[in-house]
């Protein structure tokens, strides 16, 4: 049997998701709409790929398959570390897509990667600042360039850099969020990227706090162990303005490449309209908190 860590962040997160209950609202409900828009874009899910890289070990050109699969389903599709060639493979599929960008030591290094993106014509840049460091403290080193982390100041000349809107990914306390706030940051990302460290706080259960801080000025994203249209609409009941889905996609991409993606997305935004329609949400702007219990009873 597999040996189960203590600390393990993604099984606690697994169960704050099953922790949340919900309540029942049908009358007056209609047929729900799960229409997204973000950044003057449309799309028909706000279930998107997570922040990928490197996905050459899943399939060939998985990244770029990954990217037909989101378009397809008319999600948005996020991408992690890879270069430019990839990057234009990628965007010239057609799908709508946000590139985050590594935390470099390197500065130059990461204005070059904000200039390399906008002329792939991406929908928006960001940094995963959770990668900064390594489990012992020194800074990361990833795939032989080392990561360092970010300043206030950092981010404010990445988002002065960028003519496209800026997300700060990573963030998972109300200070991070403040401070990407101050910065100018025009998206943040709740997540500790797949249980970066132990004993994380579930996204969900810091997101509410992290959205009094935003005060409804930039969205909001989520993701880390989104495996359903269920998690999905707990995330934005609870006011995430989208959600990012990655492990789970990983065996439907193995498995049928593009259309693998397409369908496991498809198949979590009918659930999500199943739940929608259940609960009297009937459009991603009539999401309600309230529908949502704790086992112990209490309303969220
Ligand atoms: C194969 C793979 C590659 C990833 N590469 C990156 C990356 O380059 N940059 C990044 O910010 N996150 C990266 N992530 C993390 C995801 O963007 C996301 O934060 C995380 O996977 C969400 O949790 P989930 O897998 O439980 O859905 C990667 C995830 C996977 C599975």
């Amino acid at each position: 049997m597999e040996e189960q860590k203590q600390g393990d962040s993604d099984r606690i997160t697994r169960e704050y998701f099953d922790s949340m209950l919900l309540e029942m609202r049908h009358i007056d409900s209609r047929n729900p709409d799960t229409t997204f828009t973000l950044y003057g874009e449309t799309f028909a899910t706000p279930i998107m790929t997570a922040a990928f890289s490197h996905l050459e070990q899943v399939c060939r050109e998985g990244m770029v398959e990954a990217a037909k699969g989101a378009a397809g389903a008319q999600a948005v599709n996020w991408v992690g570390m890879g270069d430019e060639e990839e990057l234009a493979r990628i965007t010239a599929t057609g799908a709508k897509t946000i590139k985050i960008i590594k935390p470099y030591a390197d500065h130059e290094l990461v204005l070059r990667k904000i200039a390399d993106a906008e002329r792939c014509g991406v929908l928006a840049v960001g940094m995963d600042i959770d990668h900064a460091f390594n489990s012992k403290g020194g800074c990361d080193q990833i795939r032989g360039y080392e990561m360092a982390p970010k300043s206030r100041e950092d981010i404010r000349e990445y988002v002065r850099e960028a003519s496209v809107p800026f997300i700060v990914k990573g963030i998972l306390s109300e200070r991070d969020a403040y401070k990407s706030m101050e910065a100018g940051a025009q998206g943040i990302v709740v997540s500790h990227h797949h249980g970066i460290m132990e004993y994380a706080c579930p996204p969900l259960m810091i997101l509410p706090d992290i959205l009094k801080v935003v005060d409804g000025q930039i969205p909001v994203f989520v993701d880390c162990g989104i495996v359903s249209g269920m998690d999905a609409f707990k995330a934005l009941a609870l006011g995430a303005a989208a959600v990012s889905v990655g492990r789970a996609l990983i065996q439907p991409l193995a498995d049928q490449g593009a259309e693998g993606i397409c369908g496991k997305l498809n198949q979590m935004n009918d659930e999500l309209k199943g739940i929608m329609a259940r609960t009297g949400c009937y459009d991603l702007q009539h999401m309600d908190k309230s529908v949502i219990r704790q086992m112990s009873g209490q309303k969220k």
